[in-house]
């Protein structure tokens, strides 16, 4: 690997085009996803009070300060597949008398249920994060939907309202998004888009607030690449009627090494070939994203409706010797690599892409953190997460990359850089770059219409493709310091091998 600054041939250009500002880069691109799923909450962040687990009000201390330093800008709760079984009275009121239900969805797994409403919208709080709820349509009925929107947003002396204050609420909570529903093409109850589209009218008329408490509504669109969930959405739901809302329809897109479900690929330990179709894999979100914005672009071409991608990250095959419900896997250089590129992406749309949310934040698929009982280790993507803090509330700049040197595997390529740059709020230009090729150093010439000192920042990279952090060895790979100076006005720079690099140009 080249050390920052020194010789790579630099034939890549990466223009940066200051005179055109974009979009904003909403915060919450940067949403996280939290569900009922194997330790994602039990163990991951709760533990609850009487755990010897060092814990604030049963929030466990280390996970806390990790994800108050991430500035969390969002939490999306409780699933996934599991919203949809999720009825939220099971999870109010006094914990001992909470109900003891089946996790049916993930490994069967008894759910006691201490972590309820209550204490999501606590969490949300310590971490001054945004909060996203997704409701039940697929077990649930209407009214128990209005009647937990009611209990969360109600101010005045409703039954509802009294209990959530003998439950130690007084003030309401602030809700910013709802969605209703969650897969519903699969575990959300297999259903057409047609019959959803019904349904999310009927569901959505009666998901009312005051006036000053109304959620942004989000309909559960379709996943992977398909547009038939958009296109029946857009044409069937009036998004801006006086008496029901949808503000926003939401994808999933997951990027498995091998395309196929039932044999995914590993998450560590795999070879070049794994490694180029996993980046290969995730770059497809694009057209996914293309496709169904320009859909929506033809229907709702003054940009009302917001396009977010409320799941997304690397699903691999599940640990040996873990719970195949758990969904529990290692964490690498390659997700690291995959997190810049999709963050690239969504930089990219940004004026429709409001918001997307990993999946999940913690123990569960391409996760922040790993804990092992009373142990916690930050993972590669974690730290890609950090680096790109700057980019929360940004002003995106286009970006064109001339004389990409594609990179080839067998007889197929990928592009070989992604670019990113933004006016952060902090008034600094910033620019993130990610390597897809494991085996060369590419050099860089950084053009943006005027002169630039140098860069500072930091990169991320080792010299293994599945470098990771283990509990024993927790800081094996972490960002290191990047600093380049622009040599008689021109900015070149080294971008190693498999790496990610944030920095601030100068
Ligand atoms: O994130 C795990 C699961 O993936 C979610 O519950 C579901 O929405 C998706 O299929």
């Amino acid at each position: 690997m080249l050390a920052a600054g020194t010789q790579a041939k630099n034939d890549t250009t990466v223009v940066v085009d200051t005179a055109k500002p974009g979009a904003t880069i909403h915060r919450n691109i940067y949403g996280q996803f939290m569900e009922h799923l194997g330790r994602g909450i039990y163990e991951g962040i709760w533990v609850g009070e009487d755990s010897d687990i060092p814990n604030t009000r049963g929030y466990r201390k280390d996970v806390l300060n990790a994800l108050k330093e991430l500035q969390v800008p969002l939490l999306r709760w409780p699933g996934g597949c599991f919203a949809d079984e999720y009825h939220w009275r099971d999870g109010v009121g006094p914990r001992a008398q909470r109900k003891r239900t089946i996790n049916t969805t993930w490994g069967g797994v008894i759910d006691d249920n201490a972590f309820g409403t209550h204490e999501f919208m606590a969490l949300a709080e310590m971490l001054d994060a945004e909060v996203y709820v997704n409701a039940n349509l697929g077990t649930g009925t209407p009214q128990e939907m209005a009647a937990w929107l009611e209990y969360m947003t109600a101010d005045g002396d409703s039954t509802l309202a009294r209990e959530r204050r003998a439950n130690g609420r007084d003030k309401p909570w602030k809700v910013h998004y709802f969605a209703i529903g969650n897969e519903a093409w699969g575990c959300g109850g297999n259903m057409t888009p047609d019959y959803y589209a019904s349904l999310y009218k009927r569901y959505a008329t009666y998901a009312k607030t005051p006036q000053d408490n109304r959620p942004i509504m989000i309909a559960s669109g379709g996943n992977d690449d398909r547009t038939d969930w958009t296109q029946t959405l857009m044409e069937q739901v009036p998004y801006d009627n006086w008496s029901m809302r949808m503000q926003a329809i939401s994808h999933h897109y997951y990027t498995l090494p091998t395309g196929k479900w039932d044999k995914k690929g590993r998450a560590l330990e795999f070879a070049e070939d794994e490694w180029f179709s996993t980046l290969k894999q995730t770059l497809r979100i694009e057209g996914m994203i293309e496709k169904n914005v320009a859909i929506m672009d033809k229907l709702d071409p003054d940009n009302k409706v917001g396009f977010y991608v409320d799941e997304w990250g690397t699903w691999y095959d599940v640990e040996p010797g873990e719970n195949p419900g758990f969904l529990y896997q290692e964490n690498t250089l390659r997700d690291a690599v995959l997190a810049g590129l999709n963050l690239n992406i969504f930089h990219k749309h940004a004026r429709r892409v409001h918001m997307t949310n990993i999946a999940q934040m913690i123990n569960v698929l391409q996760a922040m953190i790993l804990t092992d009982k009373e142990k916690m280790v930050l993972t590669p993507t974690y730290h890609v997460f950090k680096m790109y803090i700057p980019f929360q509330d940004a002003t995106s700049y286009p970006v064109s990359i001339k004389n990409d040197k594609r990179y080839s595997y067998g007889d197929e390529s990928i592009p070989g850089v992604s670019a990113s740059a933004a006016k952060g709020k902090d008034g600094k230009l910033w620019l993130a770059l990610v390597n897809t090729n494991p085996n060369e150093t590419t050099g860089i010439t950084v053009e943006t219409g005027s002169e630039v000192k140098g860069a500072i920042g930091e990169v991320l990279t080792s010299e293994a493709m599945d470098a990771r952090n283990t509990f024993s060895t927790p800081k094996n790979i972490k960002p290191k310091r990047y600093k380049v100076k622009a040599k008689d006005g021109k900015l070149t720079l080294d971008l190693p091998a498999k790496s990610v690099v944030v920095v601030e140009l100068r």
